[in-house]
């Protein structure tokens, strides 16, 4: 048992435990269990969120990235985009949609796709979608420049924002101005159910329909179906948990915005780089990302080990050398660095309701070994 876990969860159902479990016991005795009331009353609540045409809450953030790829009409003989630093969910997608990926390589600064590597894709592959992360907290120092070149050349952007729920760019949630966008509900995630989830959003209300349609069966009407889909509807469960923890969402925001900032301020001077929010950004506090040769991480990592204290690597290896990425990559636009990148993350425990306490025994473990 760590003294002290990379991510804890129960703190944030601690802290709210007598509204949890009624509404939980609420949605039980609904007798609805799928899609219902709860599903609804999510969707309203996450479109004006996102100041959205129209939201569709989903099985999972994988499944959120495969109907949007699908109602945007991807599929087989297309060419995707997709970041060679992500979860390998975003790569999936593009392929169990029967389209090719292409990688691009990752902005060391800011973890996200290189804006230049990107502009080669576009010109040297003719993709008709590109997909773009908001990983850690925070998006894409060129985030204005990248959707503004996707509509210049008509290709389709698709956000993958399964990590990026409260984060604000240009004083607005990133979410806003996506053409399309999804994110995702895994428990870990900043706002997360209890079990999976996942919602697409888009300012096309048209293209919502579509996604609502294709994440079940095709249906036009109960045994009517316009267009081959499979099952991907809500949990009136899930959207239950979800609506109630957006009430308690800002607090824990705050809360992991607050340790985000605390291991930076107190981690300078060592040899390793925090990562931080580019200009007009706020970011979620999502976790914590260290970069630190890889020599200094081994050993960073068994010291952490040695204090029981947890630690994670989001996300280890590019996209482009999975051995699942065999027979489907199309083409790597690659200076080489994700490779790099990869190898030298490493992530400090960060999780809503950490302590004061918890965060100093952690620093002080960094700066022993690393100073
Ligand atoms: C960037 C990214 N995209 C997609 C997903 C997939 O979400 P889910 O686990 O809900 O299917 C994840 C989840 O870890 C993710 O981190």
């Amino acid at each position: 048992m760590n003294k002290i876990p990379f991510n804890d969860l129960r703190a944030q159902y601690l802290a709210q435990k007598p509204d949890i479990d009624a509404a939980v016991a609420r949605a039980l005795a609904s007798g609805w269990y799928i899609l219902g009331k709860e599903t609804a009353a999510f969707e309203e609540a996450f479109a004006a969120y996102c100041q959205a045409a129209g939201c569709v809450g989903v099985n999972s953030g994988t499944d959120a990235l495969q109907l949007a790829l699908r109602a945007m009409g991807v599929g087989a003989g297309d060419i995707v985009l997709v970041p060679d630093v992500t979860f390998w969910a975003t790569f999936e997608a593009v392929v169990n949609v029967g389209a090719s990926p292409v990688t691009v390589d990752v902005d060391m600064v800011d973890g996200g796709v290189d804006f230049a590597a990107f502009t080669q894709a576009i010109d040297d592959h003719a993709p008709k979608a590109a997909m773009i992360a908001h990983l850690y907290g925070w998006g894409s120092a060129q985030l204005q420049a990248i959707r503004q070149l996707c509509k210049d050349r008509g290709v389709m952007l698709l956000e993958d924002g399964a990590q990026c729920y409260g984060v604000e760019f240009d004083g607005k949630s990133i979410y806003q101005e996506a053409y399309i966008s999804t994110t995702s509900f895994y428990p870990a995630k900043v706002l997360g159910a209890a079990g999976d989830g996942g919602a697409v959003f888009t300012n096309d209300a048209a293209l919502a329909d579509k996604v609502r349609q294709l994440g079940n069966h095709g249906r036009t009407q109960h045994y009517g179906y316009g267009s081959v889909g499979w099952n991907s509807r809500m949990d009136s469960l899930q959207a239950a948990f979800v609506n109630l923890s957006l009430d308690y969402i800002e607090q824990r925001l705050a809360s992991r915005r607050q340790s985000a900032d605390y291991y930076r301020q107190h981690l300078r001077g060592l040899p390793l780089r925090v990562m931080e929010a580019p200009a007009g950004y706020l970011e979620n506090g999502y976790c914590n990302v260290c970069h630190l040769d890889a020599p200094r991480r081994a050993t960073l990592e068994a010291a952490l080990k040695a204090e029981g204290i947890g630690f994670g690597n989001i996300y280890p290896g590019a996209m482009s050398a999975q051995p699942g990425a065999e027979g489907y990559l199309r083409a790597a636009v690659s200076n080489g660095r994700a490779a790099e990148y990869c190898s030298t993350v490493l992530n400090l425990p960060l999780f809503p309701y950490m302590t004061g306490a918890e965060l100093e025994i952690v620093v002080a473990v960094v700066k022993k070994t690393l100073a």
